[in-house]
C-alpha cells in the first residue's frame, strides 16, 4: 500500500499494477483501488534521484477520474443513468424536478413533509434584488440570454456576501436554495428584456415549472395559468437535465469551487462552460442545423457533408454514451405529449429522418454516434414557444441542482484540495534578453 492509499484510509484490494521502468530496470507495485491507480503513486517512478517523477498525461481528461462521487452513475455502453441509484426512467415518471433536486443534494428522496417544506423554501426565494433588473436592462436588446445568465449569476454573488462562508452549512443551504429558486427568474428576465416586455414577477402559488412559464409568458391576464401538459413536460425535461456526473460544466463547477469562491461565482463559471456549442449550447445548434437543412429531402446531402468531416451532426455523439442516451429516449415520449397541445413541430420530421439515416450509416455506427439529450429537446422547446437562444438557458435551469450537489460533495471531500494540474513544458529553454536594462 502506498502513502496515498494509507492517507486516504482506503483499504487496498490487494490488487496491484506491476510496472517496470526500462530506464532503470526497477519495478513497482501500484495499488489498484476501485478500478484506478492513484496518479500520485507514479511520482515514485524516477529515472534519477533529481527526477521529479512520472506524471500521467491526459488531455481533456479522457481517462482520468477527478473525484469520487455518489451522486450520479452512468454506464455509457448500457445506456444507464441513475441519480443516487434511482434510474432516470423511474424519476422521470414518478418524481418532480424539485424532489429530484432534493435527492441529488441530500442523497434521499424527500418525505411528503420534507417535499412540501422544500417546495415552500424554493417558492419563497424566487425574487431577485430590484437592482438585478437594472443590471439586465444594461444589456443590448439582442444580447444572448446565456450571456445575461452567466453575468447575472456572478452578479448575484455581490448581493449575498455571506455566501463566502462556504464552510458554514446553514449559510450554504441558503445559497443553494437561492440559486435553484432564482435561476428561472434570471432566465425569464433575460428573455423579457430581449423581447422588450415588462418583467413578469414570480407567483409562489405555481409549481417550479409553472412559475417559470408564468414569468416567461404572462401578459395582461390577472394571473397566468400554465397549460398542465406543458408544465409537466417542462418538469420532466428539467429532471432529465439535472445532473450528469463529471461533464464539462460540472467539472468547471468543481474546479472553480475548489478555490473556495462563493457558489454564485462557481455557478457562473459552470454556466459559461455549458454555453459552449459542444456542451449545453448543442440544443440551440441542433435547431439551427435543422433549419439550415430545411426539408427531409435535403437530409442525405447534409449527412454527406458530415461524413466528409466538414460538419458535425449537432445533437449526436457523446463522450460516455456509446449506444444510446437514455434521456433522448424519454424526451421522444415527452415530445408526443407536447405536440398533442402545440401541434407537431415540422422540424421533428427532419430530425427523425436524420436519425433514421444516421443510425443505419456505417460512419455513425463505427464512430458510435447516437442522438444525445440535445437532439430532441430543442424541438420540444421550440414547439413550446421558447426561442432557440433560450435552449441552453433551459439546460442551465435543469442542471443547477446537479452543479450544486457536486460542488457540495467536492467541498466536503477530504481527498480534494484546490485544483491545480501539472503540465509537460514544451516551450523555449532558458534564454536571456540582450541589451541594457530599461
Ligand atoms: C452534452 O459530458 C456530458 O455528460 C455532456 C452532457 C451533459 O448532460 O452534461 O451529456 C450534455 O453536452 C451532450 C453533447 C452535446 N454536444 C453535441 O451534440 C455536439 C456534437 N457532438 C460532438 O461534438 C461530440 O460528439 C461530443 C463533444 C459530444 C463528444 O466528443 P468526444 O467524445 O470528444 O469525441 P470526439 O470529438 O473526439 O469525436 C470522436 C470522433 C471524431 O472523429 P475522428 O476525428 O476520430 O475521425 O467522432 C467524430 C469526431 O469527428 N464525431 C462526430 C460527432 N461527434 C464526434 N462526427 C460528426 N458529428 C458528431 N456529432
Amino acid at each position: 500500500m502506498t502513502e496515498h492509499t494509507e492517507q486516504a484510509g482506503r483499504a487496498s484490494s490487494g490488487d496491484v499494477l506491476h510496472v517496470t521502468d526500462s530506464r532503470t530496470g526497477r519495478s513497482y507495485d501500484l495499488p489498484i483501488t476501485d478500478g484506478a491507480i492513484w496518479a500520485l503513486d507514479l511520482r515514485q517512478i524516477k529515472a534519477s534521484d533529481e527526477d521529479f517523477g512520472l506524471l500521467s498525461y491526459d488531455p481533456a481528461f479522457l481517462n482520468t477520474a477527478s473525484c469520487r462521487s455518489a451522486i450520479t452513475y452512468i454506464d455509457g455502453d448500457e445506456g444507464i443513468l441513475r441519480y443516487r441509484g434511482y434510474p432516470i426512467e423511474d424519476l422521470a415518471v414518478r418524481s418532480s424536478f424539485l424532489d429530484v433536486a432534493y435527492l441529488l443534494l441530500n442523497g434521499e428522496l424527500p418525505t411528503k413533509d420534507e417535499s412540501f417544506t422544500w417546495e415552500q423554501e424554493i417558492a419563497h426565494h424566487t425574487y431577485v434584488h430590484e437592482n438585478i433588473k437594472k443590471f439586465i436592462d444594461g444589456f443590448h436588446h439582442d444580447a444572448h440570454p446565456m450571456g445575461i445568465l452567466v453575468s447575472s449569476l456572478a452578479a448575484l454573488s455581490t448581493f449575498y456576501p455571506e455566501a463566502k462562508a462556504i464552510s458554514d452549512h446553514v449559510r450554504q443551504h441558503e445559497q443553494v436554495v437561492r440559486l435553484i429558486a432564482k435561476v428561472p427568474t434570471l432566465a425569464a428576465f433575460a428573455y423579457r428584456h430581449a423581447m422588450g416586455l415588462p418583467y413578469a414577477y414570480p407567483d409562489a402559488e405555481l409549481s417550479y415549472a409553472g412559475n417559470f412559464l408564468n414569468m416567461m409568458w404572462k401578459m395582461t391576464e390577472p394571473r397566468f395559468r400554465p397549460n398542465p401538459v406543458l408544465e409537466h413536460a417542462l418538469d420532466v425535461l428539467l429532471i432529465l437535465h439535472a445532473d450528469h456526473e463529471q461533464n464539462c460544466s460540472t467539472s468547471a463547477m468543481r474546479v472553480v469551487g475548489s478555490s473556495q469562491v462563493d457558489p454564485y461565482s462557481a455557478a457562473a463559471a459552470a454556466a459559461a462552460a455549458l454555453y459552449g456549442p459542444l456542451h449545453g449550447g448543442a440544443n440551440e445548434q441542433v435547431l439551427r442545423m435543422l433549419s439550415e437543412i430545411g426539408s427531409v429531402d435535403r437530409v442525405p446531402a447534409y449527412i454527406k457533408r458530415v461524413k466528409s468531416g466538414e460538419l458535425r451532426l449537432m445533437g449526436f455523439g457523446h463522450r460516455v454514451y456509446k449506444n444510446f442516451d437514455p434521456r433522448a429516449t424519454i424526451i421522444k415520449k415527452v415530445a408526443d405529449e407536447v405536440f398533442e397541445v402545440t401541434g407537431r413541430n415540422p422540424m421533428l420530421d427532419i430530425a427523425l429522418e436524420l436519425e433514421r439515416i444516421a443510425l443505419a450509416d456505417e460512419y455513425f455506427i463505427t464512430h458510435k454516434l447516437y442522438p444525445n439529450v440535445d437532439f430532441y429537446s430543442g424541438i420540444i422547446y421550440q414547439a413550446m414557444g421558447f426561442p432557440v437562444a433560450m435552449f441552453p438557458v433551459l439546460f442551465a435551469i435543469g442542471r443547477m441542482p446537479g452543479w450544486l450537489a457536486q460542488w457540495q460533495e467536492g467541498g466536503a471531500d477530504p481527498e480534494q484540495k484546490i485544483s491545480r494540474p501539472r503540465q509537460i513544458y514544451v516551450g523555449e529553454p532558458l534564454r536571456r534578453m540582450n541589451g541594457p536594462a530599461t
